[in-house]
């Protein structure tokens, strides 16, 4: 349904003032497909990425070269009218923040009818009818209608969000980071209510999430990014055992998980900056297995049964953390 080949993003630096020639490398290289129903998880560190390759599949962000297609049709190769049509009427997106993605002067009635009228769908009373039925789709009352989004909750306004966003009954819905913004208590509500969308209207959802072990249990496919790349995209019932990459493992270990007690997989130093990537792997200045080859190349993807790992020195599957902990000292 969409695929990413090559996809680079290349922003100025904004630390670095006017002069400055400075260059953030916020994706780099990201080959991904997504199959129409599957949802697809995207974890990482704080600045890996995430949302820039969100931006990139919902066609909110240019990519600096590679390309993007959509049902077989190169986004941004289409006229930009052509393009926000194909986007629009297929892509769904919800953000972290309900309260500023929301216009707060607007009713939720005129914030659910906008992308209506914008993509002309329907003779007024049919868009009227879509409102109460967007409305009742993700939980809410009728009432609803005539509220401002400050007199809703932050549940119900992320609801309100996600009832837009499937507005033009979309094949697709990115989220990123759906619940961060939301108090613990109501964040299970909006996964499930997630969950329950894409299997009754058949959504492929790509679900961007510092909560990684929701992350793991959502998704069919777990891929985990550093420092602009992706480096692995594991099968979900795989993680975390079945990872190959040293990242992904390092990452899952830090988090007690149903399968594992904590027993954090240690990494030195920082993540390096994003304007000055390391050469080759990018991980490897905190590697544990990393050699010369791994500074000299990035490592093609190794590959079997749907599960991508680009490392020139994969752990094996199934070690534990304990075991890899051993390896470190
Ligand atoms: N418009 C921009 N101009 C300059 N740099 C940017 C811009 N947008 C993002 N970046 C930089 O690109 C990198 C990737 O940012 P991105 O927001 O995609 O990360 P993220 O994984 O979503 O992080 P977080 O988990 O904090 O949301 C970061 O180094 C960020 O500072
Ligand atoms: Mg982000």
């Amino acid at each position: 349904m969409l695929e990413l080949k090559d996809v680079h993003v290349v922003h100025k630096a904004r630390s670095g003032g006017v002069f400055s020639r400075d260059r953030v490398y916020a994706l780099t290289g990201a080959n991904l497909t997504v199959e129409q129903g599957e949802t697809v998880g995207v974890v990482g560190e704080s600045g890996c990425g995430k949302s820039t390759l969100a931006r990139v599949l919902v066609g909110l962000q240019r990519p600096t070269s590679g390309s993007v297609a959509f049902r077989g049709r190169d986004l941004w190769a289409l006229r930009e009218r052509e393009r926000r049509e194909l986007v629009g009427s297929s892509v769904g997106m919800v953000f972290q923040d309900p309260s500023t993605a929301l216009n707060r002067r607007l009713p939720i009635r005129q914030i659910l009818r906008d992308p209506l009228n914008v993509h002309r769908r329907g003779t007024p009373a049919a868009r009227d009818a879509r409102v109460r039925e967007l409305l009742d789709l993700v939980g809410l009352p009728a009432g609803v209608a005539d509220a401002l989004p400050a007199q809703l909750s932050g549940g119900q306004r992320q609801r309100v969000a996600v009832a837009r966003a499937l507005a033009l009954e979309p094949e697709l819905l990115i989220a990123d980071e759906p619940t961060s913004a939301l108090d613990v208590s109501v964040r299970a509500q909006i996964l499930n209510l997630l969950l329950e969308l894409k299997e009754r209207l058949g959504l492929a959802l790509v679900f961007v999430s510092h909560d990684i072990q929701t992350v793991r249990r959502m998704s069919d496919r777990v891929i985990t990014m550093y420092l602009g790349r992706i480096v692995e995209q594991t099968p979900a019932p795989a993680v975390p055992l079945g990872a190959r990459h040293p990242y992904t493992r390092a990452l899952f270990s830090a988090t007690p998980g149903l399968i594992s007690p904590i027993n954090p997989i240690p990494l030195v130093g920082a993540v390096p900056s994003a304007t000055r990537p390391p050469s080759g792997c990018p991980f490897r200045t905190r590697c544990w297995r990393a050699d010369d080859v791994c500074a000299a190349e990035w490592p093609d993807a190794g590959n079997g049964d749907g599960h991508l790992f680009h490392c020139h020195h994969p752990v094996a599957a199934g070690a534990t953390d304990l075991e890899l902990i051993q390896e470190r000292s």
